[in-house]
């Protein structure tokens, strides 16, 4: 199923001519990749809470009603009812490491199993931690912006945008930044079970990777178990609400989720966050006017056009939206970058302003699920745009990137080039 998906992203003319079965949405045209937002809003305009007949799930795009299924019990992340998750279940059945993969994952757990690991998690992962990376990340910042002027070009996504979150990530959790190439190979392969669009080898190759990385993983926890270090490794080891501690396949899916979580991401905020700034002159001469604004500008650049198209929810229960019958299984689609243009919530939102203030965004998810790792990813982007900005006041580069990601989900540049003036 995952390589007939990957096969299909790359046969462009048998799609266009497939289009009229896809109805409103079909990812894989290439105007979508390029502008979603005008996908978003027609869908928006036209079909608020829609039909997909070819994905076979609705696809809400109203601010409100995205907020609502966030925020709501009779939606949940547990999709074993759904038939591509079903039968990617089916054949993890015997392999108790590719198993807690997909099912200890937080991201399709739900209910007390999701509380209990989230609470734990959240005991190691605090503000404190993150805040305590900044000087670690200011110098990464640098460092790459030095190797960059040395050659005096850069290409945004190889040379800064993608290399930043993988050592952020790699600091925190307290593994080698020099393993780094092998996380790249792991992610590459285990973001097919969050994003199927991004199939590179089927589930043979997930399983495959499960097993390195849960290896590569578990001689590391016997290693912070017997020398423990102030790392985020050693304090999931220690972690304990209630009595209670994460156990050895808990760790394993946790650490490998983050790894794979904090790469891809953040790694896309910073690319749309510099085509922005390419593309809005204006504001970015405000930003450079005034550093301070860092913080409001990050969360619009989120606003804006964030790196999670959107997410999903299976439907428990038989309910109504906006005058649509949504049946117990069926599956719901929430545009997160739909809600952050919706004219009901935010004024003139096809405007980039760095200054927005009361910015309710929706980027980083909602409710039970909210992104864990929002406040690095934050703290990641605010020192690389700031830094970049100071370093290279001058740099230019081009208003489109020269290709978008083949991704339903994902939304960020593949590579840009930079002049750094
Ligand atoms: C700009 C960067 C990021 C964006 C836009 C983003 C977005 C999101 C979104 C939308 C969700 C909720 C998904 C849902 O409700 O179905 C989520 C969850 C999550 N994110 Fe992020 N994320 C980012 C960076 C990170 C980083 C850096 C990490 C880890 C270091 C991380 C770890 C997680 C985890 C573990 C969850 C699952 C939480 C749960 O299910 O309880 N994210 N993220």
């Amino acid at each position: 199923m995952l390589r007939i998906i990957q096969w299909l992203t790359h046969r462009e003319r048998l799609l266009r001519s497939l289009n009229p079965l896809f109805g409103r949405f079909n990812p894989f045209l290439p105007a979508h990749r390029s502008d979603p937002h005008a996908t978003w809003r027609a869908l928006r305009e036209a079909e608020p809470v829609y039909w997909h007949p070819v994905f076979r799930m609705w696809m809400l795009t109203r601010y409100e009603d995205v907020l609502f299924v966030l925020r709501d019990g009779n939606f949940t992340t547990d999709r074993s009812s759904v038939p591509l998750m079903r039968w990617i279940a089916r054949m993890s059945r015997d392999d108790a490491q590719f198993s807690a993969m997909i099912e200890r994952n937080l991201l399709m757990m739900d209910g007390p199993d999701h509380t209990r690991l989230r609470g734990l998690v959240s005991k190691a992962f605090t503000p404190r931690r993150v805040e305590g990376l900044r000087p670690r990340l200011e110098q990464v910042v640098d460092g790459l912006l030095d190797d960059c002027a040395e050659r005096g070009e850069m290409e945004l996504v190889r040379d800064f945008a993608h290399p930043l979150p993988v050592i952020a990530i790699a600091e925190l959790l307290g593994v080698p930044v020099a393993d780094r190439h092998l996380f790249a190979h792991w992610s590459a392969q285990l973001v097919q079970l969050l994003d199927p669009l991004q199939a590179s080898g089927g589930v043979e190759s997930m399983r495959r990777a499960t097993h390195e990385i849960f290896g590569y993983f578990g001689r590391l926890l016997e290693e912070r178990r017997s020398d423990p270090r102030d790392d985020l490794l050693s304090a999931m080891i220690t972690a304990e609400q209630d009595g209670l501690r994460l156990e050895e396949l808990d760790l394993l899916a946790l650490s490998s989720l983050l790894l794979v979580a904090g790469h891809e991401t953040t790694s896309n905020l910073i690319g749309n966050a510099v085509l922005a700034l390419l593309r809005n002159p204006d504001e970015r001469k405000r930003l450079q006017d005034d550093p301070a604004l860092i913080t409001t500008a990050i969360d619009e650049f989120l606003r804006y056009d964030g790196p999670i198209q959107f997410t999903d929810r299976a439907v428990r229960s038989d309910c109504e939206i906006g005058g649509k019958q949504i049946r117990q299984h069926q599956l719901v689609g929430v545009v997160l970058a739909a809600a952050n243009r919706d004219p009901e919530q935010f004024a003139d939102p096809e405007r980039l302003d760095l200054g927005r203030s009361d910015n309710r965004h929706l980027a980083f998810g909602q409710g039970s699920h909210f992104c864990l790792g929002a406040q690095l990813a934050k703290l990641e982007a605010e020192i690389a745009i700031g830094r970049l900005l100071r370093r290279f006041p001058d740099f230019g580069g081009p208003l489109e990137p020269n290709e978008w990601r083949r991704s339903m989900i994902v939304r960020g540049p593949t590579a840009v080039a930079l002049t750094l003036g």
